[in-house]
């Protein structure tokens, strides 16, 4: 996929690696970005840098007539990329059921949803590439983190799985796993975590960086930080080890 001649989406685009995505694509030379979010108002100062380029769209990923709608009104995306998604820590056997359902809820259903509608899409205008934004999280239980891991696990099979029903439709899919990246996120769940150990944090706009080089590549997964690549590597030598460097964060 060369991002200088793709239309792309973002889901959750006005802020933390969504926004930094936007600014990244465009700086690769991206026709338009069709910049995707629960409240429009949110979008205004990103859609001020590039007027011309950024196209604000509403979009929450759990209203599947929103995401209809959605498709209807950006007709020439080639590059989709799935990146809203929602954290809610907890031990699954005590915390409330309802942020549970929640992270599953847009995580994955909310992510099957835009791939559902979306595909056509990507298909009609010649083929492309679809990013899941996944998580180190999938390779994990980590017990402080309620449902997001198994939301995260649950999103990189599906990804795996629409990888094969899109590819003889021209769609590469491919699966981002990022480490802890230096957004409302991360600060919200570090805030629940007794600490972070010795992890190392990327920014916003390196994991962009890395996943904008990911997709041009045509990787089918990649890791755009040095955490990740640390989780990669021990997948590949160590498979248990991941467990022990996941789960040390609770
Ligand atoms: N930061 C990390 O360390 C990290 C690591 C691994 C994976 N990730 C993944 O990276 C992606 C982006 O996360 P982030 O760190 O940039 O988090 P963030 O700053 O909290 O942003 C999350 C984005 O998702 C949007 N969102 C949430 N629920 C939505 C819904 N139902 N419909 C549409 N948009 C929705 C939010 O919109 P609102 O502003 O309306 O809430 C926001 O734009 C997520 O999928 C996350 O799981 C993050």
């Amino acid at each position: 996929m060369r991002i200088n001649e793709a239309v792309a989406l973002v889901t959750g685009a006005n802020r933390g690696i969504g926004r930094a995505l936007v600014t990244e694509f465009l700086s690769r030379g991206a026709v338009r970005v069709h910049a995707a979010a629960r409240d429009p108002r949110t979008l205004e100062p990103l859609v001020a840098e590039a007027p011309d380029r950024i196209v604000p769209l509403t979009l929450d990923i759990t209203d599947p007539a929103a995401v209809t709608a959605a498709a209807e009104a950006a007709p020439d995306v080639t590059l989709l990329v799935n990146n809203a998604g929602r954290h809610g820590m907890g031990h699954l056997l005590e915390m409330d059921l309802t942020d549970v359902e929640a992270v599953m809820r847009t995580n994955w259903l909310g992510t099957l949803h835009v791939l559902r509608a979306f595909a056509p899409v990507v298909e009609r205008n010649g083929g492309g590439a679809v990013a899941n934004i996944v998580s180190v999280g999938a390779f994990a239980g980590t017990p402080a983190m309620g449902a997001y891991p198994a939301s995260k696990a649950a999103l990189a099979l599906l990804t795996q799985a629409v990888r094969v029903d899109l590819a003889p439709r021209g769609i590469t899919v491919h699966a981002v796993f990022p480490g802890p990246v230096e957004t409302d996120m991360l600060r919200y769940a570090t805030g629940h975590l007794k600490s972070l150990g010795d992890v190392p944090t990327a920014s916003a706009a390196d994991a962009a960086r890395a996943i904008a080089d990911g997709v041009e590549a045509g990787d089918e997964e990649i890791f755009p930080d040095p955490f990740a690549r640390q989780v990669q590597e021990c997948l590949r030598t160590d498979p248990k080890g991941v467990e022990r460097l996941l789960l040390s964060r609770d």
